[in-house]
């Protein structure tokens, strides 16, 4: 067990995060089926299709149907993060950041002067997240960087070279893996998290519906990765984030 940050309270995430439940899941549904209605369909593991959906949405659409995402993003996330990382600056990966709704979170509750890079196929998804400003909890400024790529790829750094083996201390997907990849097609990224992150390095990573709880242990302890714990943002949140640590 490692060091914790912050008082992990409720007052800290309505402080800091997205407003009441229920309006959120009404928006969602309702920009879902506007969505829907103009051929739409963005729940898909198939990476064509998914990147032509998320390219289709307005800025507006995207915050509608991420809003259920965003909201348990505040509770997932800081509960995956606590006393499990040590008190110094970081060097996180967000994985599929859409418009940095995890980025956010992550800069508030990861130690200050974390530097983060998220990752984002769909451009101007990641042009938006470049225009938003991140803060830690204590109000300084957080230091995020944004690459347009897969994460299916070798993840890259802003300047486009390679991240260098071993150089990372946290990886983060919300609404990602466990919603886009699938045991078929998540392989490169495992390979990828094994040789940029370091050891004893911590991974927190959705599970949903085209990947679910089991089968992602079974990977991750393949390559490397030992299971920790797991994280709902609420008793009725079906998928939620799994943690896991580098074994080796
Ligand atoms: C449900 S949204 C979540 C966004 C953000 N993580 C959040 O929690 O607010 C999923 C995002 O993953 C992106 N995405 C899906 N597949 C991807 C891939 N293979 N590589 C990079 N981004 C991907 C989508 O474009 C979309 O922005």
């Amino acid at each position: 067990m490692q060091e914790t940050l912050f008082r992990l309270d409720e007052e800290l995430i309505r402080r800091h995060g997205p407003g009441g439940l229920i309006e959120v899941c009404w928006r969602q549904w309702h920009a879902e089926r506007e969505l829907s209605a103009r051929g739409i369909h963005f729940r898909s593991s198939d990476p064509v299709i998914c990147a032509a959906a998320y390219a289709a949405m307005s800025p507006e659409e995207f915050e509608a149907v991420n809003g259920r995402q965003d909201w348990a993003n505040w509770r997932t996330i800081p509960h995956g993060l606590h006393g499990q990382v040590p008190d110094r600056p970081l060097h996180v990966i967000d994985l599929g950041c859409g418009t940095g709704g995890s980025t956010r979170v992550l800069a508030c509750f990861c130690p200050a002067g974390s530097r983060i890079i998220g990752y984002e196929l769909t451009e101007h998804l990641a042009a938006i997240a470049r225009q938003r400003t991140y803060r830690h909890h204590s109000g300084a400024a957080a230091p995020v960087e944004f690459v347009v790529q897969g994460v299916t790829e070798t993840l890259r750094d802003p300047e486009g070279a390679p991240l260098a083996d071993g150089s990372v201390d946290l990886a983060n997907a919300s609404g990602v893996v466990g919603h886009h990849l699938t045991e078929q097609t998540i392989a490169p990224l495992l390979a990828e998290l094994r040789r940029v992150l370091k050891p004893d390095a911590l991974v927190l990573l959705d599970v949903g519906p085209t990947l679910g709880e089991p089968e992602l242990i079974g990977l991750m302890s393949a390559a490397g990765f030992d299971r920790l714990s797991r994280q709902r943002s609420s008793l009725f949140d079906p998928n939620g984030q799994v943690a896991f640590r580098r074994r080796d």
